[in-house]
């Protein structure tokens, strides 16, 4: 079991969507919190506003969280300004969104460096205080794309799968060296907050599009329960037992869902209005 009240949470990508609105609900349940985000006014906004909901001091760094070098200076002024980290949220992340052949160069290591090298240097940074300290909690936002890969996916999907491989090599790794370190994979489904407008689901009764508020609540119980896997909607938890089928029948079973076609329409951040 681990309390949020009084601990430090440090949340990367903190200044908008899913990391965001931890940021105010971490606060509001009594923790200092430390943002890492690209976007320097966005986390600013973000921190004011949780500031003002909690009684924790929150501050925003700006950061790539996908540069070493950058990772290795904010975490020291984290480290000076706010102490050792208590709860890391791995949260920041990217998605282009297009096929294989349209994807540039750039668009391909910026997925790596954000969605899966991040999580090296943010881990190597803070889990040597959370090890000395014998407890401490990682949370890795992977995805539901880090267990079944769609069209317009390679590049996230690949990151993804490396998410979650990571978090379980971290996990089984902890429980034999720091076993009060605790960790937590979160894959859910497309959530509203924007990253992924213009998806579709064709059975929303099974597969949703997932309200942020719910997932993030979901998150904060996993953190106090310590609980290692959240899949949302209980669907994605299936996927690993539907793998046992031949390919040809897994992927028909994704082809009715509708999940292979869930990003014809994407659009992402470029929608009017998203
Ligand atoms: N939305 C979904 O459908 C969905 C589904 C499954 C999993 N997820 C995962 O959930 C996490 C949060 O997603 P979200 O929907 O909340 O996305 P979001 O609203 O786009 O928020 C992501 C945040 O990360 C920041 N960020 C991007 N690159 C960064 C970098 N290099 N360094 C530091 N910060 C960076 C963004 O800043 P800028 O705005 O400046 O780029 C933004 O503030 C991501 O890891 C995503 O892959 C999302």
């Amino acid at each position: 079991m681990t309390t949020i009240n009084n601990k430090h949470v440090l949340i990367t990508g903190g200044a908008s969507g899913l990391g965001r609105r931890l940021v105010l609900r971490c606060a509001e349940m009594g923790a200092a919190v430390s943002i890492l985000d690209l976007d320097e006014a966005g986390a600013q906004k973000a921190a004011a506003e949780a500031a003002a909901r909690g009684a924790g001091p929150v501050r925003a760094f700006a950061c790539d969280v996908g540069d070493r070098g950058q990772v290795a200076a904010r975490a020291a002024e984290v480290l000076a300004a706010q102490g050792a980290v208590d709860i890391l949220v791995n949260n920041a992340g990217v998605v282009s969104g297009k096929p294989l052949l349209e994807l540039s160069d750039e668009h391909i290591e910026r997925t790596f460096r954000v969605n899966t090298l991040a999580l090296f240097w943010t881990t190597r940074a803070f889990l040597p205080a959370m090890v000395a300290r014998g407890s401490g909690h990682i949370v890795n936002v992977a995805s539901a794309a880090g267990l079944i890969g769609s069209p317009r996916e390679t590049d996230y999907a690949a990151s993804k799968f490396a998410a979650v491989g990571f978090t379980e090599a971290l996990r089984l790794e902890l429980k034999r060296s720091a076993p009060g370190v605790k960790t937590t994979a979160v894959r859910p489904f497309y959530i509203d907050t924007g990253m992924f407008a213009g998806v579709k689901t064709r059975f929303p009764l099974l597969l949703p599009i997932l309200k942020e508020a719910d997932v993030t609540e979901r998150i904060l119980r996993a953190i106090q329960h310590d609980t290692a896997q959240v899949d949302m909607p209980w669907m994605v938890r299936t996927l690993p037992l539907m793998r046992m089928l031949p390919v040809w029948a897994f992927d028909g079973i994704a082809d009715f869902l509708g999940v292979t076609a869930a990003m014809d329409e994407f659009t992402g951040r470029d929608a009017p209005g998203s």
